[in-house]
């Protein structure tokens, strides 16, 4: 890492250095805490205190001191990195990768750099840009050989990764609902409502599980005919939106997959929540496993030609109609709907889909 600052700078800094690999970040936020206010730091001094700040749990307090930082040394690439470490740290995903990406413009040979901006990359969900990062570092990188098996798992998995998914929605969910209501039309709820007063007209009092909940825009949809209404899902930041709706009875993060072993339900909802998983035979197992006999299990895909499901290019997986009557046949639900919809738009396109209703004899 280069030097730079005054003479004074040697003692303390190193001293700092040792107090963060020693996993004494605090003490190393107080000593350059103290440094700087006595007018003694320059940029290692800035960039070790936002990271002491950062790894100190302060990850607010390190963006501002990693964003002084960058505006005071624009052409250094070590305050690029430090920025971008710190856009990481609060979870602001795509700002961090650009700084990566800026830190490598400034200084190409920087593998720090290259290591943090592939394990961003990994974070979005995209193994095929965080393999072809990596490919740039020597095998010796520490935590490398971690992280391409990750991206390699990720790139064969047929589902999208849950750790992805997650911080998506949890980056998505302050602004979700009117994003997706005004921006993207979305219809997905009330298409499945329309879709339950055909295929299971006069039905109340339902014990009804949302899989996929989000802020609770589908529970909403079917919350006059449930008795009990409980969600699940893999986003906190969601969940905590849905629990503030005050309709649901009982709210999990949990991943879908695993929500359904033990639960008991009349009917189960997936309002655009399968476009996250490509196979869908363990969610179906589960669906089957878990509903009442005579129940139904509501939901909306969006739709592929042909045979089996394949990921598009916005990183949602698609699903042919041959491919879910087969599966619903091979687990033993009977197709009570199958119809075109168009549950959202893309770029002022209508997304192609279908919304689709199950029963369970
Ligand atoms: C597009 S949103 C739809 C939310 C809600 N159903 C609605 O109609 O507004 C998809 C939701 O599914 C959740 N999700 C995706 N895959 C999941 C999984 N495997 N287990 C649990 N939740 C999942 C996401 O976190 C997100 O909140």
């Amino acid at each position: 890492m280069p030097r730079e600052g005054s003479p004074l700078e040697g003692g303390p800094i190193e001293e700092a250095e040792r107090q963060i690999a020693d996993g004494r970040a605090a003490d190393a936020k107080e000593l350059l805490r103290g440094l700087l206010e006595e007018g003694r730091g320059g940029l290692l001094a800035r960039f070790l205190y936002a990271r002491a700040r950062g790894l100190s749990g302060d990850t607010a307090g390190a963006l501002e001191t990693a964003r002084e930082t960058a505006m005071l040394y624009p052409h250094v690439a070590q305050a690029a990195l430090g920025l971008g470490e710190a856009l990481l740290w609060c979870e602001l995903l795509a700002p961090a990768i650009a700084e990566f990406q800026r830190t490598l413009r400034l200084e190409p040979a920087l593998d720090q750099a290259r290591f943090l901006l592939g394990s961003a990359w990994l974070q979005a969900g995209e193994p095929d840009k965080a393999l072809s990062v990596f490919g740039g570092l020597s095998d010796e990188t520490p935590g490398l050989l971690e992280k391409v098996a990750q991206a390699s798992a990720m790139r064969t998995q047929p589902r999208s990764d849950a750790g992805y998914v997650r911080h998506l929605f949890d980056q998505f969910s302050a602004d979700y609902d009117s994003r997706m209501l005004s921006q993207l039309s979305y219809r997905a709820p009330e298409i499945l409502r329309q879709l339950a007063d055909l295929v299971m007209p006069q039905r109340k009092d339902l014990a009804v599980l949302d899989l996929g909940c989000g802020t609770g825009l589908c529970g909403a949809a079917f919350e006059a005919l449930a008795g009990r209404l409980d969600g699940v899902d893999l986003s906190p930041a969601m969940i905590l939106k849905a629990r503030a709706r005050g309709i649901y009875d009982k709210l999990d993060v949990a991943d879908i997959e695993s929500a359904l072993v033990t639960a008991h339900y009349d009917l189960l909802l997936a309002a655009d929540t399968l476009v996250y998983l490509g196979n869908l035979e363990p969610t179906f197992l589960g669906a089957a496993r878990a509903l009442n006999a005579d129940g139904f299990f509501l939901f909306t895909v969006e739709s592929k030609q042909d045979d089996g499901f394949e990921l598009g290019p916005k990183r949602r997986w698609r699903h042919s109609e041959n491919y879910l009557r087969a599966l619903a046949d091979k687990v033993g639900f009977e197709v009570a709907g199958l119809m075109d919809c168009v549950p959202r738009m893309e770029a002022n396109a209508p997304v192609e889909g279908f919304a689709v209703a199950l029963h369970k004899p």
